[in-house]
């Protein structure tokens, strides 16, 4: 069968959709060379709002109209059980994340967490951690992903050495929770110790696991990249204890303060919920206020959605769709200028830079991401610098997402 897999949601599941095309090629059938062509479409979905939801069963009840096979994976599967037959009845079959093996009925493998699907590339995803244990009130993740699990470390070292030695050079360690990975600093120094691996990022961060000892770790390792993922949520106490996140605005604050004293180009991003039950105007400010404090190098903006069956569903969703609108074009608009200075204060710096390609936009230029996971471009020389090799890059100019530059 010709098969292909359109995802949805955040880079656990693209790890997860390339653990189903290696299974499914390792069953014997074949990728298809677009949507169109195939015999089979699996969506791997997304349900972390209503919106993530909606789009990936759209994208079946679409398909399904054109008489392909139809699966879906993922965790809209899992907050939805059996019903999801009902709202798209004629589907072939529904997968849970942490049963994706069954996609095949077809392979089997011992390690399903460690199955890639053959490719030409530099970076890779390595899943860690699956699972969460935090049970934040708006989160519906540790519903359908299920309690934490780590994998034992030695299974995680073996699997980067194999993919440092077919040419990978920089991993990215995947766990909903990844600093809870018992012994995560040690993690690090191992991995810091196998030659041909060049990077090391890691997502998604829980603000209670930047200790001294993550920094102490980042102080040793320079193969991990100068850049968090850190997502506050809120500035406000008092939504911030109500979401149980357990931890302050003044102990978000201090924890990057550290990694920014330790490094001044460190590049921290974050994602903030407006809008969540109860949040006022004052509470809106202070999540403005530590936004501009914390000088977050990149933020993603959600309106709140209550997700059924967390605590906060329970809660009266009170700010109107367009308050959360309003506060969301704020914050958006305040980062745009934020971004730009962050990425203006570096213009006349080197950064080192793994080269990804040409640029998307334009195909005179090359693209590639510095430590800090900023997009650098400049422009396409005599010799070409291969796919996954580093050049270093003088910055010339800057936008709010993006380093323009000419190699130094
Ligand atoms: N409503 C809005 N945003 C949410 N997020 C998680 N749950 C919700 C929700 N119910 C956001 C958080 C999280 C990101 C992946 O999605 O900011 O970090
Ligand atoms: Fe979406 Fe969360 Fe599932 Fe990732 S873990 S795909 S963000 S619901």
């Amino acid at each position: 069968m010709k098969f292909w897999l359109h995802t949805y949601g955040c880079q656990m599941n693209v790890r997860d959709s390339e653990a189903m095309e290696s299974l499914l090629l390792g069953a014997g059938h074949q990728k298809a060379l677009s949507e169109s062509d195939a015999d089979l479409v699996i969506i791997n979905s997304c349900t972390v709002r209503q919106k993530a939801e909606d789009k990936a069963l759209g994208k079946a009840g679409y398909l399904l109209s054109t008489g392909k096979k139809v699966g879906i994976a993922g965790c809209a599967v899992a907050r939805l059980g059996d019903d999801i037959f009902k709202k798209l009845p004629r589907l072939d079959f529904a997968v849970k994340p942490g049963e994706f093996t069954k996609i095949k009925y077809l392979a089997s493998s011992n390690d399903p967490l460690a199955e890639h699907p053959p490719t030409d590339a530099f970076s890779a995803f390595v899943t860690v951690m699956t699972g969460c244990n935090n049970f934040c009130s708006y989160c519906i993740v540790p519903k359908v992903r299920g309690p934490e699990k780590s994998r034992p470390f030695d299974d995680i070292v073996q699997e980067v050495e194999h993919l440092a030695s077919t040419g990978i050079k920089e991993v990215t360690l995947l766990g909903q929770s990844v600093l809870k990975y018992p012994n995560f600093p040690q993690l690090l120094r191992r991995l810091q110790q196998i030659d041909k691996l060049k990077r090391i990022r890691f997502t998604s961060a829980h603000p209670g696991g930047c200790t001294d000892e993550l920094l102490k770790a980042y102080n040793e390792c320079d193969k991990v990249c100068r850049h968090i993922h850190l997502p506050v949520q809120s500035g406000s106490n008092k939504i911030l204890s109500q979401m149980g996140r357990r931890y302050t605005r003044e102990q978000y604050l201090e924890a990057i303060a550290k990694l920014r004293a330790f490094d001044d180009t460190f590049a921290i991003t974050t994602d903030v919920i407006v809008g969540y039950p109860g949040e006022t105007e004052e509470d809106f400010e202070e999540t403005r206020s530590l936004m501009n404090e914390a000088l977050f190098d990149n933020s993603f903006i959600f309106k709140y959605s209550p997700r059924p069956g967390t605590r906060s569903a329970e809660l009266a969703d009170d700010v109107t769709n367009e308050e959360k609108q309003r506060r969301n074009a704020v914050l958006l608009d305040d980062q745009e200028k934020r971004g730009l200075a962050r990425n203006l204060a570096l213009v006349g710096s080197v950064r080192e830079v793994l080269v990804e390609g040409e640029s998307k936009r334009n195909k005179t230029r090359l693209s590639g991401r510095d430590s800090g996971n900023r997009i650098v471009i400049w422009p396409k020389c005599e010799n070409l610098p291969e796919k996954g090799s580093f050049v270093n890059v003088k910055i010339l100019d800057a936008h709010a997402q993006t380093l323009f530059g000419e190699l130094a």
